[in-house]
């Protein structure tokens, strides 16, 4: 049998990116919500145990999944996040996904439970577009640095600043968003990311990516590739920059390793897609999870968002406020 998991366009996965909530404190104004829609938690439950998180996380580690991201919502909400992390085979990479907020007194124990690393969503350093953003109220940012700060001291490292680009907005803060990162050594990194605009009143912050790419090119001391999602890297003065875009679809999916998990416990072949969904309750066994998996892997297709024309579905931000 084989010990590996490849879909049917001969893409390996070996990574998992797993939301264990559905819940969240902030409300960006351009959030995907992970393709959520297709999820069924609600404050009352149905997210998934630690243990059943556990128990896909070991089986995928069987057929060659060596990375694991956490998302959300937001990943935090979880008070157990410990917990999960405490029922996880060896790996090679734990990771997270957090907006900061509730960070700084959580990285030490995330840390000591098993976390790698930790990414955190910072679009801004100016604290009234920061509190525009994401809809926070006053006094988030700070919560945010000092959450950063924390992650740096605990080694959740590198940690990783996911600034979202939107003309008109942030997009001229790219290089104090640098300085911002310098001052950490060494030990923070950017990832600046495309807009995907899942709703056409996003349109209008679309920035010029391939723009943007031509004077980072230029600006670099060194560029690499990086495998996931075909990404560039870049050493741009000192500091570690990473631009993700994910609106270059074909390229994206191509390089796509990961297979996602709802929040709910369904294996979705890719994060905005809502159809094609399995449903990992139903497993009753080790050999049951593993059935499931191959049936989720089956199921990828070659490309996940808007270029090919499939439908985008995204929650209304009623539905979100309903939920939380
Ligand atoms: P690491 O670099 O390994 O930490 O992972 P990452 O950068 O993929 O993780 P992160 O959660 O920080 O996501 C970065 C960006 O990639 C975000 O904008 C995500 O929405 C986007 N992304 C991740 N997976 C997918 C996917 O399957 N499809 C699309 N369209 N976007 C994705
Ligand atoms: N386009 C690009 N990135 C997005 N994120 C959320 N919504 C979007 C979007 N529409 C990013 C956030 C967060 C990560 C999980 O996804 O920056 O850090």
């Amino acid at each position: 049998k084989e010990k590996i998991l490849v879909d049917p366009y001969g893409r390996k996965v070996t990574g998992l990116r797993i939301s264990i909530t559905e819940r969240c404190n902030l409300s960006c104004m351009y959030c995907h919500n992970e393709g959520a829609d297709c999820c069924t938690c609600g404050p009352l439950g149905h997210e998934m145990s630690p243990e059943l998180i556990g128990g896909i996380v070991r089986e995928a580690a069987k057929f060659g999944v060596r990375k694991v991201k956490f998302s959300g919502g937001e990943p935090l909400f979880r008070k157990d996040f410990e917990e999960i992390l405490a029922c996880l085979p060896p790996l090679q990479e734990i990771s997270a996904t957090t907006n900061g907020i509730l960070l700084e007194k959580r990285a030490k124990t995330l840390k000591a439970a098993g976390l790698d690393r930790i990414n955190v969503s910072l679009d801004t350093l100016v604290p009234e577009k920061y509190e525009a953003i994401t809809r926070a109220p006053k006094g988030s940012l700070e919560k945010v640095i000092k959450g950063i700060d924390s992650a740096v001291e605990a080694g959740l490292t590198p940690v990783k600043l996911n600034m979202v680009l939107l003309k008109g907005i942030n997009d001229n803060e790219i290089d104090a968003m640098m300085d911002f990162v310098r001052s950490y050594k060494g030990k923070v990194i950017l990832q600046l990311i495309e807009l995907m605009d899942i709703d056409p009143q996003l349109s209008k912050y679309t920035i010029d990516s391939k723009a943007l790419e031509k004077s980072l090119d230029e600006r670099a001391s060194e560029v690499r590739v990086r495998h996931l999602h075909h990404r560039k890297k870049y050493i741009i003065d000192g500091v570690e920059v990473e631009f993700v875009r994910p609106m270059d679809n074909s390229e994206f999916c191509a390089h796509c390793s990961r297979l996602r998990v709802t929040a709910d416990g369904k294996f979705k072949p890719c994060l905005l897609v809502h159809d094609n969904l399995v449903d990992a309750r139903e497993a009753k066994s080790s050999e049951e999870i593993e059935k499931l998996l191959r049936l989720a892997v089956s199921r990828r297709k070659p490309y996940c968002t808007s270029t090919i024309g499939i439908e985008i579905r995204t929650k209304t931000k009623e539905d979100i406020k309903k939920k939380t």
